[in-house]
């Protein structure tokens, strides 16, 4: 089975060839970053320009690398939400028209369903597993019990996780996406350095697996406020202070996720006290960040389940998910009508209660 891929929901445009042996034939990721980068955030219409302006060139680049032409592919498959509207209009329209000329199968793909399989592509793993979803968009801890069965343990109250590392990267200066800058800075601290900055956990050692961070970044903002004289050099904070601020950023970050995450697996041991295999995955563009992986590898380990960390280009934003996830629901026959309606909201588990105090975040 040979299914392409379309990726178009944030600032990614990305195109990939997957087959049902795990194999990914090829995969396009073409980064908006630099078209954002001036405004410190992913502006909606330049996203959607640029995905309808390189679209269709890296969809022929993915097929000519994967030597598959358009009449061998088994499916068309694209996100079809959650994601910026205007963006995931580009991206599903595109794979309905090739689906309708080429008379192939159309499969609507939710974004977060394809990071949520990326571990079966990956690592081939079994279900169930438990899984921490940590990307710009979303915070949440999930049990993955099938294609299209999720079970929602916790999500985030207000910001996700993703936007709390680049929201914190802007208060100090660094660039955006600030994920990776805050942890390349927060690698020249030590441990010293960084309690001289005390913020807070939120939600650590209370029941349940939701997530809050905007009380940390309000932390954050009085710990820059309160800066010495010293500790600037032309107005803004010394490099060394930034470091120390980003590293204990970092650390109350994977203190939250440890916390979090240990609940969640209390809750996922107690479902499937007799699962033959024990997982806890964590996908989405923040599960790159190599201090988060080492607290989660101990708590996992501690309690009996192997953590498993998909590579990161298939951890941020790519098509090969997306193709994967495709591979996956026409395995079962889900398919969807050239009549699909691209969703700006898009929940994996739509039973799952709202958390306390959620806004619109799904
Ligand atoms: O999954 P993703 O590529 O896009 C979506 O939001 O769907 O995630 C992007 C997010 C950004 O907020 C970025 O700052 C964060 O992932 N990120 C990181 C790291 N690399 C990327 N956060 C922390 N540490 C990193 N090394
Ligand atoms: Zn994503």
């Amino acid at each position: 089975m040979l299914i392409l891929g379309i990726e178009t929901s944030c600032d990614e445009t990305a195109a990939a060839v997957v087959n049902d042996a795990r194999v990914i034939l090829a995969s396009r990721v073409l980064s908006q970053t630099l078209e954002h980068a001036p405004y410190g955030g992913i502006v909606p219409e330049i996203a959607a320009r640029s995905h309808l302006d390189h679209l269709d060139r890296l969809v022929a680049e993915a097929l000519a690398e994967a030597k598959v032409g358009l009449a061998e592919l088994d499916g068309i498959a694209a996100t079809g939400g959650p994601g910026l509207i205007g963006g995931v209009i580009v991206g599903i329209t595109t794979a309905k028209a090739l689906a309708l000329v080429h008379r192939k199968p159309l499969i609507a793909v939710n974004h977060l369903e394809g990071h949520a399989l990326t571990a079966r592509l990956s690592d081939d793993l079994p279900f169930p597993y438990l899984l921490l979803l940590a990307t710009g968009g979303h915070c949440q801890l999930l049990i993955v019990e099938g294609v299209g069965r999720y079970k929602r343990l916790g999500t985030t109250i207000d910001d996700a996780v993703g936007e709390a590392f680049d929201k914190a990267a802007k208060m100090l200066g660094l660039g955006y996406p600030g994920g990776p800058e805050i942890e390349r800075a927060a690698g020249e601290s030590s441990a010293a350095d960084r309690r001289r900055f005390p913020l807070p956990r939120p939600l650590a050692g209370r029941p349940g697996c939701d997530f809050s961070f905007s009380g940390l970044k309000t932390a954050l903002r009085q710990s820059i406020e309160g800066l010495r004289p010293d500790d600037l050099d032309g107005g803004s904070p010394k490099r060394a202070v930034v470091a120390a601020i980003a590293g204990a950023f970092q650390d109350a970050v994977a203190d939250v996720m440890a916390d979090r995450a240990g609940n969640a697996l209390t809750m996922f041991l107690e479902r499937y006290p007799d699962a033959a295999t024990r997982h806890l995955v964590i996908a989405g563009g923040v599960a790159a960040n190599g201090a988060l992986r080492a607290r989660l590898a101990v708590l996992a380990d501690k309690r009996g389940l192997r953590l498993v960390a998909p590579p990161l280009a298939l951890c941020t934003d790519n098509a090969a998910m997306i193709a994967w996830a495709g591979v996956e629901r026409l395995r079962l026959g889900f398919t969807d009508g050239l009549d699909f309606a691209p969703r700006p909201r898009w929940p994996l588990d739509p039973t799952a209660p709202r958390a306390v105090g959620a806004g619109v975040k799904a």
